[in-house]
């Protein structure tokens, strides 16, 4: 084997151990989801993560005790509460963020997106308005204290897409005399 073969091999064997890593993270999670029996929108909060490949296991007993018991603060709170791998998760989370959470191992007590906003997964619809995903650092923090794990916004993204609008200063005469 070529020494440039060889480097080529190890770089893909590293690429393979990556991966394997990311799933594997994944695969060993079992979500344990506490939650009313009669909560449709927890039901499809739950549809989403195995759509994403989380093994889960429902508890029909609410979730306020395990909420508390998790260290999650009633400001933070929403319909179903759910444990994986050590981490709190409240209210409907994204599988994406549960994933980067899972992988960067942060030391908190868990993510939560407070309240049922419209357009999170389980709560789709023909309304969305935009929602942060929270990190709980420590224990009882209250929501103002959280940190901002990850921000969705579609009118931010409405926004971007836009042609840039040229400010006052494009606008004026001073632009023109750059031109031959
Ligand atoms: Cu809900
Ligand atoms: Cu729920």
């Amino acid at each position: 084997m070529k020494i440039k073969d060889f480097s080529r091999y190890t770089r893909s064997i590293f690429a393979i151990g990556l991966l394997g890593m990311t799933s594997q993270a994944i695969a060993t999670a079992t979500v344990e989801v506490y939650k009313s029996p009669t909560c449709g929108c927890c039901s499809k909060w739950v549809d989403h993560m195995r759509e994403n490949g989380f093994t889960v296991n429902t508890h029909d007993v609410g979730n306020k005790d395990i909420r508390k018991k998790s260290g999650i603060s009633e400001t933070l709170g929403s319909c179903h509460t759910a444990l994986v791998n050590g981490y709190a998760i409240e209210g409907h989370v994204p599988a994406a963020d549960i994933m980067r959470l899972l992988q960067e191992k942060p030391k908190a007590v868990g993510l939560s997106v407070p309240d049922m906003p419209h357009g999170t997964p389980g709560m789709e619809g023909s309304r969305v308005d935009p929602y942060n995903v929270l990190l709980i650092k420590e224990p009882d923090q209250s929501r103002k204290d959280t940190t901002i794990y990850n921000r969705y916004d579609p009118y931010a993204k409405q926004v971007e897409k836009t042609e840039p609008v040229a400010t006052e200063a494009e606008k004026s005469s001073s632009i023109m005399r750059l031109k031959p």
